[in-house]
């Protein structure tokens, strides 16, 4: 894996070309992932040598509403893919309700492309357990939740291993946020479910049923677990409080952009030379992330790519200067998402791609109502046609009528995710769309696009469809 610290450089780039102003090196701001390539990173010893902890004293210090404010000034937004201001999230939560208030960390990562929280939790995961405290002391919460992806066995070792150690110094458990004031952490391991990463189906999950989004009003600072109010955060927005309160609100503001402040992990995979985990503030753009990460693979240039996973509208290489903040991306027609940069060479059908998309979204529908449920099943019916050179002109009016007839009109923003691939490959690739019909199939050798594609030997490999 690539860490953001410790691999910059320049490689065989073959385009982009390297931005004439870039200094790859200071481009990057490591924060969460300056210490992942330390063996014991992991640890609670590991985590303190480096300064971890000491936000937490400053921050019970303060008075909980201070520290909502403090949070709020500073900018911080969550990295869940929304970027809704944390600290307005926070500020929703009742106060002197009588009622227990929860806190729950959304790390069930699972949209294509999304690969940050998971390394983040393996490498760090006192990073987000100090957030947790902090948290819950602005709160006022005695209860917080990581609901995790089960299927990551590794990361849930490690992170028992965190609260453990974390128990054992007095972090959480008795007194833990003042004398009298305990604090109880429960890891929960899911059961694998996309859908499951939607906050409200997240929650029916967490009360042991079937995770189907709820419907809202009301919204979870008002009724979520067990009907109490409850904070749903993701995992990066959550470990990223203790060093902003640490360096301060100034220092956060310093990156990124009056609306966008602060650093974050963004994810290059792909046809990368280097793919990894990349932490840079705001703002930074993918021109620049290709510069330090060795360009695309040798001989090949950048053909389309997602800005925050595969939910998010595809971009071309027209789009390799926008700002990756929520603003700039949302500009140039996609959504910043959760940072997920998949970066796909010419040698990819962008037909075939948005296929595999669709057929993610299709068993991924939670089935709950019809538009996305119906819809993604058609979806991957008429895709797979136009893939295989069986469909007609029509179906691609059709398609982009049925993905219309989901987007905005489904129950949760899985149905919107699902239309987005459609909507956005069309505008941009309706040609290529075309050639699989006049052609009767795919004009693309998929081996190609495959990591032994460029092996000599490689004509004799088969690509299962
Ligand atoms: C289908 C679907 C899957 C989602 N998966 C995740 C996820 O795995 N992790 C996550 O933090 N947010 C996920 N979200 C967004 C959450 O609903 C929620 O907005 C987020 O956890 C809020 O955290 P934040 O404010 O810190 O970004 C998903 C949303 C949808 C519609
Ligand atoms: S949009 Fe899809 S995932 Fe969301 S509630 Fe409807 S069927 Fe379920």
């Amino acid at each position: 894996m690539t860490v953001a610290a410790h691999d910059g450089g320049q490689g065989g780039a073959s385009q982009p070309a390297p931005h004439p102003e870039a200094d790859p090196q200071k481009l990057l701001a490591p924060v969460l992932s300056a210490h992942w390539d330390e063996p014991d990173s992991y640890t609670l010893a590991g985590y303190r040598r480096h300064g971890g902890y000491r936000a937490l004293s400053k921050a019970l210090a303060m008075d909980p509403d201070d520290l909502i404010a403090y949070v709020k000034e500073a900018g911080l937004r969550g990295r869940g893919g929304a970027g809704f201001p944390t600290g307005m999230k926070w500020q929703f939560i009742p106060q002197g309700d009588g009622k227990p208030h929860y806190l729950v960390v959304n790390a069930d990562e699972s949209e294509p492309g999304t690969c940050k929280d998971i390394p983040l939790l393996f490498a760090n995961p006192h990073s987000l357990i100090e957030g947790i405290v902090i948290a819950c002391h602005a709160i006022r919460s005695h209860h917080a939740f990581i609901y995790l992806r089960g299927e990551v066995v590794p990361v849930l070792r490690r992170l028992h291993l965190a609260v453990r150690e974390a128990h054992e110094a007095g972090y959480l458990g008795a007194d833990a946020l003042g004398p009298g004031k305990d604090l109880t952490l429960t890891v929960h391991a899911g059961a694998g479910a996309y859908i499951c990463g939607e906050e409200t189906a997240l929650l029916d999950s967490l009360e042991g049923r079937r995770g189907q989004p709820r419907l809202r009003p009301p919204f979870p600072a008002v009724a979520g677990l067990y009907a109490c109010p409850t904070v749903v955060n993701n995992v990066e927005s959550i470990a990223s409080v203790p060093a902003l309160v640490d360096k301060g609100k100034d220092w956060f503001r310093s990156m990124g952009s009056e609306k966008s402040p602060g650093f974050t992990l963004y994810s290059l995979s792909g046809h990368v030379a280097r793919p990894g985990q990349y932490e840079a503030p705001l703002g930074i753009t993918l021109r620049q992330l290709l510069d330090m990460s060795g360009g695309m693979r040798p001989g090949h240039r950048l053909k389309f790519w997602t800005p925050g996973g595969s939910s998010t509208p595809l971009l071309t290489d027209a789009h390799l200067d926008v700002p990756l903040d929520y603003e700039g991306v949302g500009n140039a027609g996609s959504m910043l998402g959760t940072k997920a940069l998949q970066c796909f060479d010419e040698t990819t059908c962008v037909v075939r791609a948005v296929t595999r998309w669709t057929e993610f979204y299709a068993h991924e529908s939670c089935g709950k109502c019809t538009p996305c449920r119906e819809g993604t099943y058609w979806l991957v019916q008429l895709l797979r046609d136009i893939e295989a050179g069986k469909a007609r002109a029509s179906d691609l009016e059709k398609i982009a009528d049925i993905a219309d007839n989901i987007n905005g009109k489904s129950f949760c923003a899985l149905g919107d995710g699902a239309a987005s691939p459609i909507f956005s490959s069309l505008k941009y690739f309706r040609d290529e769309y075309e050639a699989h019909l006049a052609g009767r199939g795919c004009p693309f050798d998929p081996a190609k696009s495959t990591a032994w594609g460029d092996r000599p030997d490689s004509a004799h490999l088969e690509v299962n469809a």
